[in-house]
């Protein structure tokens, strides 16, 4: 004889179990009660599930002990889901039985309450925070944002070559460097960024990508720098600044979709203006270096010829605009050795920078990198860097060298956009910031 077991049902699909008695296992989320009822809203990680426990249809210890229930106490509660139009998720459940797994003690409540708390308090108490209804959105979104860049990227003919973590030598400036002891009286690098490998790799297999940390000792205390951030880096061989611009555009316009498809409510917690996102339709729009300067310096700001554009900068820029622009042909000298030059403009570099709208800044960096073996030899003499580190990535200069170009795209400074986070500290789990490695 099988027994009858209550099936097991998570939240977001309690929907269609109407009628049924099923159980829900997760954390009490909050609790109200009136006298001989009580209102246990019950979270499982998939949504919020506000339960009904009435005392006269319930053993007198099981409805004391849910009354009295402390918020964050992992339980299992069984009883019939009943559709409730005035419930957040539209449906409630009838408690017929319940099983506390722990009861969080009064003595010690958990320490994130609904109310309001300062930002250095729920940072230090990310490992709980990561509860909390907009916490858990924003990295929902995260979650969709990461497999729709991945959806594109497998759909469109490009190869997942994943790039190593310790490495030898710099790509984007030595100043910005975590240095790791190695064996005996080795050194390595974290990543800055996967590109010069990805350059190896696109030459093997075409069109590559590679996704994951990246690593910048970067002492900026800003809402937009993390010194632990994931990026997404295409590399693709015979192509240019031009094919740059275009799949940077596609993708980004394809992940914004792909957001909005899935990730209503999420965003709707997060009290996001889905209107700007919805804006968000190629063309972007397009300016030089040179006319960025123009339009700053008509705003009356003090920045010169190969100066870099700062955050107040990027805003500046972008305060009249409703979708990304893409600024390209910096001053060769503030951008990175790997730069192919303008061969119009041989001082100006084929980059582009994608600045996002609504003040989250630059998003993409990337361009068409060198592929002449003599102009590379110069550049990392120029920029004291050793040729020892780099002899394999001059190989490939050597060896069918073609254009090629790619770009790596900030996750976490995507997220927030897509979120509407004043902070890229909300957008990852366990942020790594200037002062803050814990927990
Ligand atoms: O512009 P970046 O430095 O470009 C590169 O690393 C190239 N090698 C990528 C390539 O061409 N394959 O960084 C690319 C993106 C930036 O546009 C930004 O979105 C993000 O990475 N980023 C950061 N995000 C968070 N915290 C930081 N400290 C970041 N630095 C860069
Ligand atoms: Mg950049």
């Amino acid at each position: 004889m099988s027994e009858n077991v209550t099936p097991r049902v998570t939240v977001a699909e309690a929907g269609r179990h109407v009628g049924e008695t099923v159980e829900i296992a997760g954390w009490l989320y909050n609790l109200r009660r009136s006298g001989k009822i009580c209102f246990p809203q019950v979270r499982d990680g998939t949504g919020i599930m506000q339960c009904v426990a009435v005392k006269s249809a319930l053993p007198e210890t099981l409805f004391e002990l849910l009354k009295d229930l402390t918020q964050e106490s992992s339980l299992i509660v069984r009883g019939k889901i009943r559709a409730e139009a005035r419930a957040h998720g539209g449906f409630e459940l009838d408690v017929e039985d319940a099983q506390i797994l722990q009861r969080v003690p009064e003595s010690e409540p958990y320490p994130i309450s609904l109310k309001e708390h300062g930002i250095d308090f729920l940072m230090d108490h990310r490992h709980l925070w990561l509860r909390s209804r907009r916490q858990h959105a924003a990295l929902r979104v995260r979650h969709e944002v990461i497999r729709a860049i991945r959806d594109y990227f497998d759909s469109h003919g490009f190869v997942l070559v994943d790039t190593p973590i310790f490495t030898p030598a710099a790509c984007e400036g030595t100043t910005t460097l975590f240095e790791v002891d190695y064996f005996e009286d080795e050194k390595v690098y974290l990543t800055q960024s996967g590109q010069l490998y990805n350059e190896a790799t696109a030459a093997a297999f075409g069109k590559v990508y590679c996704f994951g940390p990246t690593f910048r000792a970067e002492k900026s205390k800003t809402r937009r720098h993390l010194t632990e951030f994931w990026m997404v880096e295409p590399e693709m061989a015979y192509a240019d600044l031009e094919d740059v611009k275009r799949v940077g555009e596609e993708l980004v316009v394809f992940v914004i979709g792909r957001v909005l498809e899935n990730r209503k409510e999420d965003l709707k917690d997060l009290e996001r203006d889905v209107s700007k996102l919805e804006a968000v339709k190629a063309p972007f729009h397009r300016m030089s270096y040179e006319e960025a300067l123009a339009k700053l310096q008509a705003k009356g700001s003090e920045i010169q010829w190969g100066g870099d554009f700062g955050n107040t900068d990027e805003t500046l820029l972008t305060e009249d605009m409703d979708r990304p622009v893409m600024i390209d042909r910096y001053p060769g000298e503030i951008k990175g050795f790997y730069f192919q030059p303008d061969p119009a403009r041989p001082e100006l570099a084929l980059g582009v920078d994608f600045i996002a709208p609504e003040g989250y800044g630059e998003i993409i960096g990337g361009g068409q990198r060198i592929h002449d073996l003599n102009l590379l030899l110069k550049r990392l003499d120029e920029h004291h860097l050793l040729r020892e580190a780099f002899n394999w990535y001059i190989d490939l200069r050597k060896y069918g060298s073609v254009p090629h170009a790619g770009f790596g795209m900030g996750v976490e400074r995507f997220v927030a956009w897509m979120c509407g986070l004043e902070h890229v500290r909300e957008t990852i789990a366990f942020p790594r910031m200037l002062y803050r490695t814990r927990p």
